[in-house]
Order: C-alpha cells, then sequence, then structure tokens
C-alpha cells in the first residue's frame, strides 16, 4: 500500500484495534474508564443511557477540569495558554494560577450583571486572552456560551443572537485582520438593532488600535466592569449535570439557517481528554497549537478546552500564516513555545507554500520539538502533504471531523504510536466511531467504491446530541440511514480500512477552512433586483481550497451586467460576511436546466474547473453549457 512515514509496530496496531474493537464492543466500560481522567463532583453510575445520553447521572464542571484542579495539584506555577499576536507584537504568558484568576474576575463580572447558571452569553471577539476568559468564565458559571466568528456580518450575527437569546453580548473594539483593524462595535450595534431578542448589555473590550462609542445605556467598559468587581469573590465551579450544555456552535447546515450545534459538559470533557493523549500524544507539560480561531470548533476543542483539560500548555495566535509578518510566522511560533503537535488547516500550508515555494524560511526556523503536523477542515491534498513533510521533515496527518462531532473520528492516533498514513486518505476510524459506506438505499457498498459516509448511532462522547431549539433539525441528522449518523460527507473505505473523503452530498462548500453553504448564499443572490435566476457552485482553488461562484441569468432591464456582478458580490458581504469571498458573478444569457426545470450545477462545476463535461440528455437547450464556457473563459482570461 502507498502509506507513507514510519511503518508502525505491531505493539500499537494492536493497541489501535483493542481500543476499537472495546470501543465498539463495550462503549460503557470503554468510555467509563476515560471518565475517569476527569474529576467530577458526583461520579458518574452510568456511562450511557438511550435516552439521557452520556454519563446521565454525573456532575462536573468543566472550568474546575481546565484550571483549578491543576492549580490544586501544585500546578499553578506552570504555563497555561500563550498568547502571541504578530499583529499587535505581543507575547503573554498565563500561568495555571494567573488564567485562574483572570477566569475568575470575568466570572465575577458576569455574575455581577445577573448572569446565572444556564443563561447564554453570545461571544463576538478577536483571538485575544480575554476571550478565553470569558468563554472559560461562562463554564465556571454553568453558563451556556456562543461564540461568534469574527468574520460574519451583523445580519448573521443577529440569527445567532435571535436563537441563543443570550443575556449579554461580549465584545472588543475590533479585530486585527492581518495588517487592518476591523471595528467591531458598529458591526454588533447593527446586529442587535436587527434582534428581536433585547440584549440586556454590551461588554466592550477597549483595544488600543480602535477606541469604540458605548451606550451609556447599555452598553458596559469591560475594564471598569473589572475594577468595580474586583473586591468581589471569585464565583465557585458550579455543579453542573454531564448532558447540561457548555456551548451552542453555530454552524452552516442546509436550510441557509445556522445549526446550533450543542456540546455537553461531561461528554466533551471526556472524550477531549481522551483524544489529546490517544490522537495527539499531549499530556500534562507539553505545549499544543491550534493554528485556528475561537470562532469555529477547532478553536473550542483544542485552542481552549482541550489542551487545558490535560494540563498541557496551549498557544492563542492572532494573525495570519501569512503577511504576519511573513510566511514563516507558523514556524517561529512551534520553535519558540516548544510546540509538540501542532494542527492547522490544509488551506493555511498552501497559502505559505504560495508565497515560500521552497521552504526557504520552514529550513532556516525549523520546527523545534514538534512531532507531527495535523491538518484538517478540508480534505488534504497529497501535494501539499508532500511539500510540508519535504520541508519540515515531520509526519503530516490528515484527520477528519465535524462541528458536530467536536473531536476527530478519522485519524491516525499517534498517540496510541500508530504512524500509519496514507495520502489522499484522512485515516483510519478513531475508536468509538464504527463507520459505513452506503449508496442511497442504505445498502453498504464494496470496499473501494464511493457511497455516503455515515457513523453508527449512538455517537461517542461530545458528538452533538441535539441541536439549540431544533430538536427536529438534529433528528433529521438519523433519518436517511436509520441507525446511522449520515455526515453529509462521500467518500470510500480502501481495502486497508483507511477513509477517503471526496466532498459533500449536500450544499456546503468549504472555503478556506470555513464552512458554507451555498444555498444560503443562493437565496441571497435570488432576492436581488435584477435576477431573474442563479445558481452557486463551489469552483476549485489553489489556496482556498474552494471558492464560491454564482452564475446568474438577469432580468430584462437590469442596470448592466457588471453593476449587477458587484451589486451581487456587495450583498453576498453584507448578508453574510467577508468570510463568504463570493466575488465572481458570471451574468449568463440562460443557465443550463433540465427540461424539468432543475438547474445543472454539476455542470457549471466542471465549467468553472475547465473539466471536460458532457452534454446530458436531460438538457433543455444543448447550446448552452458551451455559451457558458466561452464567456466563462473569456473572462479568465482578461
Ligand atoms: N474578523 C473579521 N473579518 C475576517 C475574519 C475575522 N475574524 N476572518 C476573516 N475575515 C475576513 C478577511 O479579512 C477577508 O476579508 P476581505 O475579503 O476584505 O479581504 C475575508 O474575511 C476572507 O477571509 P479569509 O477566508 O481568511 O481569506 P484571506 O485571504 O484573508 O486569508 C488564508 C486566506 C488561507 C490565509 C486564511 O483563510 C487562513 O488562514 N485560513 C485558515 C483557516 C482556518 O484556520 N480554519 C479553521 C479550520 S482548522
Ligand atoms: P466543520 O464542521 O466546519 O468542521 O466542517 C466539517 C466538514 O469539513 C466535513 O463534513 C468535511 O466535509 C470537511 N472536512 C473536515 N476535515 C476534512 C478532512 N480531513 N478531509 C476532507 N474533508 C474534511
Amino acid at each position: 500500500m502507498s502509506s507513507t512515514g514510519n511503518p508502525s509496530s505491531q505493539g500499537a496496531i494492536r493497541r489501535l484495534e483493542r481500543a476499537q474493537q472495546e470501543a465498539s464492543e463495550n462503549a460503557a466500560e470503554f468510555w467509563g474508564r476515560a471518565a475517569q481522567a476527569i474529576d467530577w463532583f458526583t461520579p458518574p453510575n452510568v456511562a450511557f443511557d438511550d435516552i439521557e445520553g452520556w454519563f446521565p447521572d454525573g456532575k462536573l464542571n468543566t472550568c474546575h477540569n481546565c484550571l483549578d484542579r491543576h492549580v490544586a495539584a501544585g500546578r499553578g506555577g506552570s504555563t497555561a495558554l500563550i498568547y502571541d499576536s504578530p499583529v499587535t507584537k505581543t507575547i503573554k504568558r498565563y500561568s495555571y494560577s494567573e488564567l485562574l484568576e483572570q477566569t475568575g474576575r470575568v466570572a465575577a463580572m458576569l455574575k455581577n450583571l445577573g448572569v446565572a447558571q444556564g443563561d447564554r452569553v453570545v461571544i463576538y471577539m478577536p483571538m485575544v486572552p480575554e476571550t478565553v476568559f470569558a468563554m472559560l468564565a461562562c463554564a465556571r458559571l454553568g453558563v451556556v456560551h456562543s461564540v461568534v466568528f469574527g468574520g460574519f456580518s451583523p445580519l448573521e450575527l443577529a440569527k445567532r443572537i435571535d436563537d441563543a437569546t443570550p443575556k449579554l453580548v461580549l465584545t472588543a473594539s475590533c479585530g486585527i485582520e492581518g495588517g487592518r483593524t476591523i471595528a467591531y462595535k458598529p458591526l454588533v450595534d447593527e446586529a442587535i438593532a436587527l434582534t428581536s431578542h433585547p440584549v440586556q448589555n454590551v461588554v466592550l473590550l477597549q483595544r488600543e488600535q480602535v477606541a469604540a462609542t458605548l451606550n451609556p445605556y447599555r452598553d458596559i467598559d469591560w475594564m471598569e466592569l473589572r475594577t468595580r468587581t474586583i473586591g468581589d469573590e471569585i464565583p465557585p465551579c458550579a455543579p453542573v449535570a454531564a448532558t447540561d450544555p457548555l456551548y451552542v456552535l453555530y454552524t452552516s447546515g442546509t436550510t441557509g439557517l445556522p445549526k446550533g450545534v450543542v456540546r455537553e459538559n461531561g461528554g466533551n470533557a471526556v472524550a477531549l481528554a481522551w483524544s489529546m493523549e490517544n490522537i495527539y500524544g499531549i499530556e500534562v507539560g507539553d505545549t499544543f497549537w491550534a493554528a485556528s480561531d475561537v470562532g469555529w470548533v477547532v478553536g473550542h476543542s483544542y485552542i481552549v478546552y482541550g489542551p487545558l483539560l490535560v494540563g498541557a500548555t496551549t498557544v492563542l495566535f492572532e494573525g495570519k500564516p501569512v503577511g504576519t509578518p511573513d510566511p514563516g510566522t507558523f514556524w517561529r511560533i512551534i520553535a519558540r513555545h516548544h510546540v509538540k503537535s501542532f494542527f492547522t488547516a490544509p488551506t493555511a500550508i498552501r497559502a505559505i507554500r504560495k508565497e515560500d515555494p521552497d521552504g526557504r524560511l520552514l529550513g532556516q526556523i525549523g520546527t523545534g520539538r514538534c512531532q507531527a503536523i495535523f491538518l484538517a477542515g478540508e480534505r488534504a491534498d497529497p501535494d501539499t502533504i508532500d511539500w510540508l513533510e519535504q520541508n519540515s521533515g515531520l509526519p503530516v496527518i490528515d484527520h477528519w471531523w465535524q462541528t458536530e462531532l467536536g473531536w476527530p473520528a478519522i485519524a491516525t492516533c499517534i498517540g496510541l504510536g500508530d504512524r500509519r498514513r496514507k495520502r489522499g486518505s484522512a485515516g483510519l476510524a478513531v475508536p468509538g466511531y464504527e463507520f459505513a459506506i452506503l449508496d442511497d438505499h442504505g445498502k453498504p457498498v464494496a470496499e473501494g467504491d464511493s457511497g455516503n459516509v455515515v457513523i453508527r448511532a449512538p455517537l461517542a462522547p461530545g458528538a452533538f446530541r441535539t441541536l439549540w431549539n431544533n430538536k427536529a433539525g438534529y433528528e433529521k441528522n438519523f433519518a436517511t440511514f436509520p441507525g446511522f449518523y449520515e455526515t453529509g460527507d462521500a467518500g470510500y473505505r480502501d481495502l486497508d480500512g483507511f477513509l477517503h473523503i471526496m466532498g459533500r452530498t449536500d450544499d456546503i462548500i468549504n472555503v478556506a477552512g470555513h464552512r458554507l453553504s451555498t444555498g444560503q448564499m443562493e437565496q441571497i443572490v435570488a432576492s436581488q433586483d435584477g435576477v431573474a435566476e442563479c445558481a452557486v457552485i463551489g469552483a476549485d482553488d489553489p489556496i482556498k481550497g474552494m471558492i464560491p461562484i454564482a452564475f446568474v441569468s438577469a432580468r430584462t432591464g437590469h442596470d448592466g451586467d457588471e453593476a449587477l456582478a458587484s451589486r451581487i458580490v456587495e450583498a453576498v458581504r453584507d448578508e453574510l460576511g467577508p468570510l463568504a469571498a463570493l466575488k465572481k458573478v458570471h451574468v449568463v444569457p440562460q443557465l443550463p436546466k433540465t427540461r424539468s426545470g432543475k438547474i445543472l450545477r454539476n455542470l457549471l462545476r466542471k465549467i468553472v474547473n475547465s473539466e471536460p463535461f458532457e452534454i446530458p440528455p436531460t438538457i433543455e437547450d444543448t447550446s448552452v453549457p458551451a455559451a457558458i464556457a466561452t464567456l466563462v473563459e473569456a473572462k479568465s482570461a482578461k
């Protein structure tokens, strides 16, 4: 087989297989044992219940497990968090005791404002330490946080506020995007003006780059509030049920409305602690860095909760893979902070490679004590893995998961000693996850054949067990293939058991590691004046993996193709946010459709990717594809 890297020892393979077998045949015992890595106020007697879920009678507190218990164990002086921000030229270290103190202060601030267990707090903040304090402070109080990524528009923020109905919104005066500052306060004000839910207060962290104006009736200065509550006692960690929500994180669904994935305290703590050790090979005292954003699931699991649960050091990076200041920034941080395992998205590596094709900076700076680089968020193309392995000399491990699951389900578990991997595959099933590849009728396909990638229910601890305010939406994920969770991905399993993820079966695309719905973009495009019909498809992109491209047929009398195209680009940016990255709109005389009126999106995808295409016999007008291909070619030649 074309596996790369060191072959695994028979012992490691046996360890993985034993773990897979036990997690599948005796899940309660397997996860019950894993749960011993967590401090419980009331240890669970039952590991799993069909109705109640994981550890239903256990009580714990996630913040206690991330902070207090390490301090109590005498590790208060060890570094918990390193904030490295090349965009502000700042490096700050927080020991476990300091992080506990900072988190406690924010918990006291929240309590002072009347936030209590079970309430929600929306966090719309950049990659600064206060964001981590705020997440942990919510966990401490048993308050449910919902972090919204800064690249979302006010409208998207408003949708999340209306769904989560938070008492407070925590924000900062700005985010720093490469060389630019982005004022957040006007976005928050606009979002709140759009909501029907009344937000009691906005607590705002003023950053020196941008000063925000506060509304005296609603807004509170973070530092003033901190000073005002400095004499307040640090609230104790609230015991919460293992099945109580720790956070709600919204992700793109197929309906255009964001889905609020609910993460439960108990399953999350147990699964993340298990994954740190067994997948990433990280233990107490090691340094782990996930170069993601706290607005995404990777940030929740592997910037904040995972590393702290096991007493490791985590890195909070405020910057970009390139331009802050150069494509050597990742390697500098890995070397400077002795990162042992590093996690990023393939798109970031492609961006670095574009600017440093020979890996000159990587060669000069090196990767210090790093033992492995993990990639996820989109398919890691073999060429990118090859480049990175050659230039870093490290094993590069593709692994697969989703917001819904909260932690990897396909990986090479290096913590278990496994080293096997194949380029083009995301790896092997992680213990706790049993995969099947089914055809559209629910029948298993032969090994090597493509189909729907599904996971046997019930899902492992940590994976979602409901959607916020949307139990029916959650259940839909289990409706198409009874007994299985439908991942929405297509792929195959080869004869060696490696899983290959080839794309989505729905309208979701991954743009620079960000999950977006083309259906949602189509709704925005279709509602613009002058648009008769439209389709948004994901085209291949050498850096971002995919980018959305809109095809539009215009109504007669519209304001000109170019004006229409730029209005559409602006509308998608305004309504969804800059992260949508829809920059190209093709105004065409007609869209390719079947005689029954279905738009042939696959055909459009092939045309923009310059792939050969056949004209389907069901097409309404055979001349349309060639006309579009000519137009697209002419535009890209410009
Ligand atoms: N706040 C405000 N705006 C944001 C933002 C944030 N947190 N994040 C992104 N944006 C904006 C960007 O400034 C950009 O705006 P522009 O169109 O005005 O230039 C737009 O959203 C698109 O951003 P992005 O997709 O990040 O493109 P980019 O060209 O700025 O950077 C990469 C490209 C590849 C360097 C960058 O996307 C990257 O680092 N990706 C890795 C993603 C990742 O870690 N994903 C997590 C999964 S592990
Ligand atoms: P998100 O919920 O944002 O993490 O996105 C999850 C989706 O990203 C998955 O359903 C896949 O479509 C895609 N994805 C994540 N990791 C990988 C990977 N390693 N290989 C292929 N696709 C991936």
